[in-house]
């Protein structure tokens, strides 16, 4: 069962503390009070509650007064505080409470259906926050792992080399030098798709633009991934649409796009599975999802273990992995899709979705292009 959020409700005045706490415990809340800045400050250090709503007018120490302890304490500046100011037009106190750090603010009388929902609103924010921080965590335990091990099998060869293990038996090392050169490759991969998400994120991937085919960047990729198609028992096939206009793309970049969304399909698909890519026009009218124009588009669609609704928002956010992957043998690091999504929109595409849980899955991407006017004769 999910824990329930503590929320430490600080007024002066006990009739407010009555019904906060009315309030909160009906939503389902564990709520404790304190009736001063000083007991706000002794119950945060003890309770280490999810929240603080608090007072602003109470004598000695009043609400922004509290507010500055709490946020200069290591141990309590990272809890979200609402702050109560008995005026809405106090814009002074509320600008003063925001600089002071307050997450938000609410003006008596306390308008009920408001307070909850910013509470659970600021609870929610705050959740995902520490999902991110606990992804982010596990992440780096894993990439030291996933660059580490390799890194090993790497120096084994070099030590033999060096040892003089191959010097009667070429043969021999040239089988350990292409598995060392495999692994180094892999690694490489990795390195690269870590750099592509920062930069991705921070706005500063270069995209080198140039008139491209789609057909062209799905026929090499392809070209490249029908090995690991073959070797899994799956049936790879591509259907390429006539006439697709020409794009204004990145073809490394789409390349990537390519390439994940098929090597994903392959690996999440069992033995004697399927992967159809196809691709073709797209035209939309009307503004459909933001969307208007033609678009050369690509169908990735698999036979394999699909992905559950409630997991779907999710895979595109960084080292996110589906439950039905973690069940997997196979493994990654969660980059692959948050890479397709970045790319694709920056290109001024789109990436849709549709899975079924072991059925299969679906995904498309489209792109702008151009297409010819057509001059009549
Ligand atoms: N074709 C698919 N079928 C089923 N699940 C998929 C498919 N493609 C992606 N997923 C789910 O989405 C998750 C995120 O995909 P993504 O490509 O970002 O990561 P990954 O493949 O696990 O690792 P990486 O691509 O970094 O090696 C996967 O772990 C998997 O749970
Ligand atoms: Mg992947």
């Amino acid at each position: 069962m999910e824990e329930r959020s503590r929320i430490l409700a600080v007024d002066d005045a006990p009739d407010n503390l009555i019904l906060l706490n009315k309030l909160l415990k009906r939503q389902g809340f564990d709520v404790s009070n304190a009736a001063s800045g000083k007991e706000c400050l002794s119950k945060t250090a003890g309770e280490h509650p999810d929240l603080i709503l608090l007072d602003v007018a109470m004598p000695e120490m009043d609400g922004f007064e509290t507010l500055k302890h709490l946020k200069a304490n290591e141990l309590s500046k990272d809890i979200p505080v609402i702050i109560l100011t008995a005026n809405s037009k106090d814009a002074v106190s509320i600008e003063q409470g925001f600089s002071l750090g307050a997450d938000e603010y609410l003006t008596k009388p306390i308008d009920q259906e408001e307070l909850i929902a910013r509470v659970r609103s600021i609870l929610r924010a705050v959740k995902a926050e520490h999902e991110i921080e606990q992804l982010k965590s596990d992440f780096q335990s894993m990439l030291v792992h996933d660059l580490r091990s390799p890194l090993s099998v790497i120096i084994g060869v070099l030590e033999l080399g060096v040892n003089g293990e191959f010097d009667q038996n070429p043969g021999e090392m040239k089988e350990f030098m292409s598995s060392a050169l495999d692994t180094s490759q892999k690694m490489l991969g990795l390195i690269n798709d870590i750099l592509d998400v920062a930069k991705l994120e921070a706005g500063k991937l270069q995209l080198n633009k140039q008139p491209n085919d789609l057909n062209a960047v799905v026929a090499s990729a392809v070209a490249r991934l029908k090995i690991l198609a073959r070797e899994k028992g799956i049936v790879l096939t591509v259907e390429f649409g006539k006439d697709l206009p020409i794009g204004e793309f990145d073809s490394g970049k789409m390349d990537q796009v390519v390439t994940n969304l098929v090597s994903n399909a392959i690996k999440f698909t069992p033995k004697d599975g399927k992967v159809l890519i196809r691709t073709y026009i797209r035209r939309f009218e009307n503004d459909v999802l933001g969307l208007k124009g033609t678009f050369a588009a690509l169908d990735v669609e698999d036979t394999g273990v699909g992905i559950s609704s409630d997991e779907i928002p999710m895979i595109f956010d960084r080292y996110r992995q589906a439950r039905s992957a973690k069940n997997s043998v196979q493994k990654g690091t969660g980059l692959g899709l948050t890479i397709v999504k970045r790319v694709t929109e920056s290109h001024g595409g789109r990436v849709f979705v549709e899975s079924s849980l072991g059925k299969g899955t679906k995904f498309t991407v489209v792109i702008p292009v151009t297409e010819e006017e057509m001059v009549s004769q």
